[in-house]
């Protein structure tokens, strides 16, 4: 289980103190997924990013299976078991997808293992598995072996952020099988998934909205979805029609 108390991030602009997480509570039981969304700029980035310990809260506690994490750094949390997905990818040069796919697992993985996680974010994987992780990946691929790496680390807590961008209709579709399989499979772990996607949306056992910083609203899915859906404009901000019909909450 994660418990946020309290959990505020402030940073210093031009002089003046911009409060980027206010005051934020909030519970992540174990097996459970949570979606969090919200408007772009709402925060939810930087809420994922406090909890793996990429940036330091400034005040309040983080909770992690009754241990207090919040003075962690990234190792250390990523030692007790968090994983995290990028929005946007981070380059790693000179190091090939099958080392950095052994490295997230802690595992000599042999290639069928490896290719295994590749095809699961809809990668041909004999195309990429002895690949470099450098600029000739496409910011697609780079997010999908990104998603593959937290997948081959079967942590306790994996946190996506927005992982259907820069993905195919195809692949977006098994991602969602593979976020389900995941949950099916986990043994007291949970998944915190960044989306604005209602296929998304649709899998979550739990809706967390964020704007502003603040937590708008948090419950079941089936009680906040219908609250996003056709009044959505006035809860996050917007609502558009993705590229394969169905609909995008932004
Ligand atoms: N380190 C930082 N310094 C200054 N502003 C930041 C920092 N991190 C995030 N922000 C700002 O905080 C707001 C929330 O950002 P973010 O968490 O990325 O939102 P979201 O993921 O919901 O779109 C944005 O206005 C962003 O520019
Ligand atoms: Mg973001």
């Amino acid at each position: 289980m994660l418990e946020l108390l309290n959990l505020s991030f402030r940073v210093a602009v031009d002089g003046k103190e911009k409060e980027i997480i206010k005051n934020v509570d909030l519970t992540v039981p174990d097996d459970k997924l949570i979606v969090v969304t919200g408007p772009n700029g709402g925060g939810k980035s930087t809420l994922a990013k406090l909890i793996a310990g990429i940036e330091r809260s400034t005040s309040g506690r983080i909770i992690f299976k009754g241990e207090d994490i919040t003075e962690l750094g990234i190792t250390e949390r990523a030692k007790r078991g968090i994983a995290f997905a990028f929005q946007q990818p981070v380059k790693f040069k000179g190091i090939q997808v099958v080392d950095l796919l052994r490295i997230a697992s802690g595992k000599e993985l042999n290639a069928s293992e490896a290719c295994e996680f590749l095809s699961a974010v809809g990668l041909c994987a004999r195309d990429y598995i002895g690949r470099e992780i450098n600029a000739s990946l496409s910011g697609g691929e780079l997010k999908r072996i990104e998603i593959a790496t937290v997948l081959a680390r079967g942590a306790s807590l994996s946190i996506f952020d927005e992982p259907e961008a820069g993905i195919d209709l195809w692949s977006f579709r098994n991602l969602i099988e593979v976020f389900e399989q995941m949950r099916r499979g986990s043994k007291g772990g949970s998944i915190i998934i960044i989306s604005h996607q209602e296929r998304i949306l649709n899998i979550a056992d739990e809706i967390v909205v964020i704007k502003n910083g603040e937590i708008l609203r948090r419950g079941p899915k089936d009680e906040v979805l219908p609250t996003l859906i056709g009044t959505s404009s006035a809860v996050v901000g917007c609502r558009k029609a993705d590229a394969e019909g169905g609909e995008a909450i932004c």
